[in-house]
């Protein structure tokens, strides 16, 4: 029997270079969104002020992608070594690039071809590509023509602008578009992916578009009209970005401090049953979206996820957790190479369940804090009654927000909100028998501020009044109660009215 040793005999050695077929197993793992987060990583990296995807298509078909920046561009020995498969260069403290494969594999698990063309302000304009099918027997990579090179790079970019300096990237034959040869088939494909690309980059790269660092922009070029769409700038969508805390202790913060270094956990508490885009993530029912959120250079790394902490529960989906991992010691954390989550070691784990912070504040305190006002949000929930849907009169805006925080009485008729000319001057009236809220059409001017009305106008009116009124539609006849609070409003509503004429 063979022990462990430490030293094992070595007789020979022979070299075994990979297999250039291992080009087609790279980057897999990346979803289209995402590998398109890596290219503008690298712009950024490049100190980029304007980023552009742009989607190319014909009528009838999508056919490759461009990624433009106008950063310091690569001259020569740079593109080389960029195309290099896992080559590094020098990493500075703030930069997002890492393993050396980003751009090779981000676009050849998405392309068949990945061209680069870039130029320096100080060198001429280069090319390079790979081609991977051609690559998987040799490592060889193309050259491309300079002075294309050059044309393409000084292309009108739209809002890339006239800079001296840039890379254009650029994917043929990419998996994910639809085959078929279609119109319709395309228009769909397009106006999904457009969706959903803006929202990603939108949300790993929300920091730095707050802070104004980079302005990205998604557009579409249709190169047989030669046409190119309107540009979609991509608006930043915060994790974080609640407009009042479900919980009033939050956020909060809980400091672990690892072999000498300082990690701020800010633990936050979303509002329960949040309809804002920021809490109801793109790709996914809100409880997949609670847990850690780390940046590294403000970028986000992961998008929710505990890494072992504890489980995920539907019951602490309003806990989310921003940590910047900048200042972390380097093997707390491994990023995967798809920069779309980190690996925590367990001292950090073991870390975030120990401390505790001023006023025993702790993890699990969080959690349950999270979990209280999750419960809470549903009581809350189940004891609201259903109402009348509101109907025609009311704006489409208004009676999705409704609809969002309240069932309606299933079989019945929506509640109408009209203007009509009364005899009185009383503000309003209600048709329970039509189901109409009725409105003195002598205030209907001084209400829209003069504004022309239409059949949604003076949102704010009636949407007050059908808050106020809606309970008096239920039950088969008014109580002495009700019919009293009618006689109230309208007294009290129509000295309201009258007075807003005065002020006209
Ligand atoms: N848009 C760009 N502008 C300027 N240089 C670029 C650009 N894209 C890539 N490069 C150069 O190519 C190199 C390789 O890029 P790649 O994405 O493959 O690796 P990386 O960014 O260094 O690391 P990672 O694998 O973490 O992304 C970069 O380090 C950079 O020097
Ligand atoms: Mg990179």
């Amino acid at each position: 029997m063979t022990s462990w040793e430490d030293d094992l005999p070595v007789v020979d050695s022979r070299t075994l270079p990979p297999d250039p077929q291992f080009l087609e197993a790279i980057g897999l793992n990346h979803a289209f969104e995402s590998a398109v987060a890596d290219l503008v990583d690298n712009s950024i990296d490049a100190g980029a002020k304007h980023v552009l995807v742009r989607f190319v298509r014909r009528s009838d078909g999508l056919i490759g992608l461009y990624v433009v920046d106008d950063g310091k561009g690569m001259g020569e020995d740079e593109i080389d070594k960029a195309m290099t498969i896992g080559k590094r260069r020098d990493y500075a403290a703030g930069d997002l690039g890492h393993f050396g494969i980003g751009l090779k594999a981000a676009s050849l698990g998405q392309a068949s071809k990945l061209s680069v063309f870039s130029k320096r302000s100080d060198q001429q304009p280069v090319g390079r590509r790979w081609v991977v099918k051609q690559a998987s027997s040799r490592f060889d990579c193309d050259v491309l023509d300079a002075d294309y090179s050059a044309q393409l790079i000084a292309r009108d970019w739209g809002v890339i602008g006239n800079a001296n300096s840039g890379t254009v990237v650029r994917w043929d034959d990419v998996r994910v578009f639809p085959k078929a040869r279609s119109q319709s088939v395309a228009n769909s494909f397009l106006e999904e992916t457009l969706l959903k690309v803006r929202q990603h980059l939108g949300l790993v790269f929300h920091r730095l578009l707050e802070q104004d660092r980079f302005r990205l922009v998604v557009d579409t070029e249709d190169v047989e009209a030669d046409e190119v769409g309107p540009p979609f700038f991509v608006e930043p969508i915060d994790p974080f970005g609640y407009l009042r805390a479900g919980h009033h202790a939050y956020p909060e913060t809980l400091a672990l401090t690892v072999d000498e270094s300082d990690l701020i956990l800010n633990c936050h508490i979303w509002p329960g049953r949040s309809q804002l885009p920021e809490f109801r993530l793109p790709g996914g029912r809100p409880d997949v979206f609670q847990g850690f959120y780390f940046y590294k250079a403000g970028r986000l790394l992961q998008i929710g996820g505990w890494n072992g902490v504890t489980h995920g529960e539907k019951h602490y989906q309003l806990a989310r957790i921003a940590i910047d991992i900048d200042g972390a010691p380097k093997h707390l954390f491994t990023m995967n190479p798809e920069k779309t989550k980190l690996d925590a070691h367990q001292e950090f784990v073991a870390a975030v369940r120990e401390t505790t912070g001023p006023e025993d504040f702790s993890f699990n305190r969080y959690l349950n804090d999270a979990k209280q006002t999750f419960k809470e949000a549903q009581k809350r929930d189940r004891s609201r009654r259903k109402v009348f849907e509101p109907g025609t009169g009311l704006h489409s805006r208004v009676r999705r927000a409704i609809t969002r925080e309240l069932d309606f009485l299933p079989g019945e008729d929506p509640i109408e909100i009209r203007w009509t000319r009364f005899d009185t001057s009383v503000f309003f009236d209600i048709d329970r028998d039509q189901g109409v809220i009725w409105l003195n059409k002598r205030y209907r001017s001084v209400i829209n501020r003069g504004r022309s009305g239409s059949l949604s106008d003076a949102p704010l009116v009636k949407t007050l009044l059908y808050l106020l009124v809606e309970d008096l539609f239920h039950g088969a006849f008014l109580g002495s109660k009700d019919k009293d609070n009618i006689e109230l409003w309208e007294a009290i509503l129509t000295a309201a009215a009258e007075t807003e004429l005065r002020f006209e």
